[in-house]
């Protein structure tokens, strides 16, 4: 996501903010922007793209000076471009600042601020803080900042510089990480430790709530109501390598992790009274939802996977047919296409080949294009009518687990979005499936506990020794299994396969022999016992049985000969909890065999071929 630097010393502020930024590029960015102090006055230089581009455009204007902030933008409010790139200004570039997170209020502020004569030249949430500070100005920096926190509501980092008092760099927190690094004559601001390490060891971490005022000679913490705070640094003892990935060993586990939050993210902002509102995100009306006879959900590998939950999550909410595909097939297919149809591209990177050009052609039908995309203004979002952003953050390791997770939500949401028009369920059920929703978070949390990890992890070690392993379920289930399956094979190289467990007899319990691994999924209560019969025919044929179920359910536990439980939860929502240990145990599978986990053989994160 978004990355901050600042500075304030005595040496020259532009080349320490690119090589600060140059330290979070692993983050994902897709746009960046310096403002630099030069005796006078601030001066601004941003550019969309890298920041080899920003570095292009810095030969032709020079920014000299002492003081500085410096940002990379991982595009949410408005396309990545020049325009929208950080930092922000006021009409008379007395102030500039740059921002991580989100402003949920940012609308009606911009409408008061517009009232007032405030023009605004970006589609940020952002520049509406600059236009704040310009507008309360009252002799102050650090007033004047405190005035201006007050009335945001969200999430952000802040960094601000003024032409007011050019003495000061200004840090406030809010759920948005930051931290000051303190040096000997100069001091630095940053959203990640890797970006000031080179200077300083010594930091402050801020909490939510802190502000922080930088000179170069000294840092002087507060409240933002403006009670000082009195904290000791802490000493930084970690290389850069290892501060990139938070200190996991891989992203993929660190991702992994990142789930719980990535889930909350891709919920906020969009249950409102108990409700779910896509209203802001989406145009489709009742009357369009009426007139859609088929929808079909089209993507690639885990998004695919995703797309199958889709399928079952709209049938069973909606009442209209879904069909899904996988992206590279679609077109050849000769699907039925017509205005009457919804189609939704699910995609992570937003730039996959395959789905990309299934959407064109049905688009080119008459379909209403619906992307389902972790990346704003990803050429699939940028195709699409409607767009439902993933807030999962940008996913590095190959093997894709919180877009996942993410995608899994977006679907919920949309779901029950549609059910809620259409009144095809009662107002209870709606509600229940809302306060469920809400409560994944915590439960993607639990899953994630050193206790429950150790054991899939001495699972993974004991079974990645095989060379061959099955994944079964059935409904939900099978459709994880396939994404347990599919994670196993890409980072571990296992040969694995997932079947519908009621498909096994039907030609693969062939393969089934003593103490051949299987992984079978029971989490769905309708199905569990005819899950449990299936189990019952692997372990006949001397299979060695790991059960993925819900706390409650004995009777997979009284089959299996190990258990990995997972919270109680409806079952419809089972996938986001059950695909935890299955990614767990790729990964240690994976480790295990010596592998490289973010980077697996022949594989690329965004693949823009056919
Ligand atoms: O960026 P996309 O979601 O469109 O990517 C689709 C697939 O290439 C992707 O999910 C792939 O299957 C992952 N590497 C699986 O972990």
């Amino acid at each position: 996501m978004c990355g901050i630097v600042g500075y304030i010393g005595s040496q020259e502020a532009q080349s320490i903010l690119l090589d600060g930024l140059s330290k979070l590029e692993y983050r994902g960015y897709d746009s960046a922007g310096l403002a630099i102090y030069n005796g006078e006055n601030i001066g601004f230089c941003k550019s969309q793209g890298r920041l080899a581009d920003l570095k292009q455009k810095l030969e032709t204007c020079l920014l000299p000076g002492n003081l500085g902030i410096g940002h990379t933008r991982w595009a949410t409010h408005g396309k990545p471009s020049d325009e929208n790139a950080h930092p922000h200004t006021d009409e008379q570039k007395m102030f500039a600042v740059v921002h991580n997170g989100i402003i949920e209020n940012y609308a009606e502020l911009k409408e008061e601020l517009i009232a007032k004569g405030h023009v605004f030249t970006s589609e940020t949430d952002t520049e509406v803080i600059a236009k704040l500070l310009s507008d309360h100005w009252d002799g102050s920096l650090v007033s004047t900042v405190q005035k201006v926190v007050q009335e945001l509501r969200g999430a952000y980092a802040l960094g601000i510089i003024s032409e007011y008092e050019p003495d000061k760099l200004v840090a406030v927190r809010l759920a948005s990480p930051l931290v000051i690094g303190v040096g000997k004559g100069e001091n630095m601001i940053a959203s990640d430790i890797p970006a000031i390490l080179k200077y300083t060891r010594d930091v402050y971490l801020l909490d939510d709530g802190d502000m922080a005022v930088l000179t170069p000679d000294h840092v002087q913490l507060m409240r933002v109501d403006g009670t000082p705070i009195e904290r000791e640094t802490i000493q930084i003892t970690w290389d850069v390598k290892q501060a990139e990935k938070d200190g996991y060993d891989h992203f993929m586990l660190k991702e992994i992790n990142e789930q719980p939050r990535a889930i909350r993210d891709t919920l906020a902002g969009r249950i409102k009274k108990g409700r779910v509102d896509l209203s802001n995100e989406l145009s489709i009306s009742k009357e369009d939802l009426k007139n859609f006879e088929r929808i079909h959900f089209v993507a690639c590998g885990t998004a695919y996977h995703a797309g199958m939950i889709g399928k079952y999550v709209l049938e069973k909410l909606v009442r209209i047919p879904v069909e899904v595909d996988v992206a590279s097939e679609y077109r050849y297919r000769e699907p039925i296409v017509n205005e009457r149809t919804l189609f939704v591209a699910i995609s992570q990177s937003g730039e996959t080949a395959d789905t990309l050009a299934a959407l064109k052609e049905a688009k080119r039908q008459g379909a209403r294009i619906l992307a389902i995309t972790n990346v704003v203004g990803s050429s699939v979002a940028r195709e699409a009518d409607e767009v439902i952003i993933t807030w999962a953050g940008p996913e590095i390791a190959v093997a894709s687990t919180k877009a996942y997770t993410s995608q899994l939500i977006a679907v919920y949401l949309l779901g029950i979005y549609f059910a809620q028009m259409l009144e095809t369920q009662s107002e209870q059920q709606l509600q229940t499936w809302v306060e469920e929703l809400l409560q994944l978070p915590d439960k993607a949390a639990s899953l994630l506990q050193p206790e429950q990890v150790e054991k899939v992890e001495s699972y993974a070690r004991e079974m990645s020794k095989h060379s061959s392993l099955f994944f079964i379920g059935r409904g939900l289930d099978y459709a994880v299994a396939l994404e347990g399956s599919l994670k196993l094979k890409e980072i571990s190289y296992i040969h694995s396969e997932a079947y519908a467990a009621g498909e096994l007899k039907h030609g693969t319990l062939a393969l089934i022999e003593e103490d051949v691994p299987v992984i079978a999924l029971s989490t769905q209560k309708v199905l569990a016992e005819k899950t449990v019969s299936n189990v019952q025919e692997v372990k006949a044929r001397g299979a060695y049985v790991l059960g993925v179920t819900n706390e409650a359910d004995a009777e997979l536990s009284k089959t299996a000969d190990e258990l990995i439980s997972i919270p109680a939860t409806l079952d419809l929502f089972a996938p986001v909890l059950a695909v935890i240990p299955l990614q767990l145990f790729a990964y240690y599978a994976c480790l295990q065999r010596g592998f490289d986990v973010d980077k697996p053989r022949n594989l690329a994160k965004s693949v823009t071929v056919e």
